[in-house]
């Protein structure tokens, strides 16, 4: 059973909107860790549109179990990763129109800089995984720039519909067991909920999911420790 990590990046967009000290991502995580939450996710963005600065800092120094950060190869960034302390770092792309991420990387495109960035991040003490779509390609180019972990993309699987989602996760489980048999280490993640993440969380290999927006918005209904707790009993 693949164990939860928890992308607070939403309690940051909510107080964003109203420049507020409150909701708070690091009490929101806290609450995350009481409930079963095995990891925090955070992605410090280009244009601080949600999580700040300082917030990463914070929730470094006050989880107690695993920071995960996402970050995109931009120098601003990376430094500041590097820096951060973060158990673990996932390399994303990043535009500024999108709404959130859209798509995985291109490791082939990106292969010169992926290649500074991935031992750079591990000098810093992190395991650095790679999101990528479910795609040989990115997968055998992941393996080459010396990543040891990728976060697989879920978000088409998650928008498909009918025999469009049983295509999809068919191309998650080949990915994971390619993954798995050049070497590479897996996670998901990206547009899971209470409806989807049960079939991808029983797919063998999978290390860790990232869940973000549905934890967030369920915690408007049932709290963030029973978003929490109702999600990992769909993980199983
Ligand atoms: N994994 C990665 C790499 C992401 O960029 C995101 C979104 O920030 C997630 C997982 C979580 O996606 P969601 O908020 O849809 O659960």
């Amino acid at each position: 059973m693949p164990r939860l990590h928890v992308n607070v990046d939403h309690v940051a967009t909510l107080r964003q909107a109203r420049r507020e000290g409150f909701p708070d991502p690091l009490a929101f995580a806290l609450e995350c860790e009481q409930a079963g939450a095995r990891g925090i996710t955070c992605h410090l963005r280009l244009d601080r549109r949600h999580i700040q600065d300082e917030d990463v800092a914070r929730l470094r120094a006050g989880i107690a179990t695993l920071l995960n950060l996402e970050c995109s190869l931009a120098e601003e960034i990376l430094a500041i990763a590097c820096g951060s302390g973060a158990d673990a770092f996932c390399l994303v792309p990043e535009s500024r129109q999108e709404v959130t991420t859209e798509g995985g990387l291109d490791v082939a495109g990106e292969r010169a800089r992926l290649a500074e960035a991935v031992p750079r991040l591990t000098e810093a003490g992190g395991l650095v995984s790679l999101f990528v779509d479910p795609d040989p390609h990115q997968l055998d180019a992941a393996r080459e720039v010396g990543a040891p972990f990728v976060e697989l993309h879920t978000g088409a699987y998650a928008l498909a519909r009918g025999a469009a989602r049983e295509r999809e996760f068919e191309r998650l489980a080949r990915a994971v067991e390619h993954a798995r048999s050049i070497g590479l280490r897996v996670n998901a993640g990206h547009g899971l909920d209470e409806e989807n993440v049960g079939p991808v969380a029983s797919l063998e290999g999978i290390e860790e999911l990232n869940i973000g927006f549905a934890i967030v918005a369920q915690s408007l209904f049932h709290g963030v420790g029973g978003a929490v707790e109702r999600m990992l009993a769909r993980i199983g």
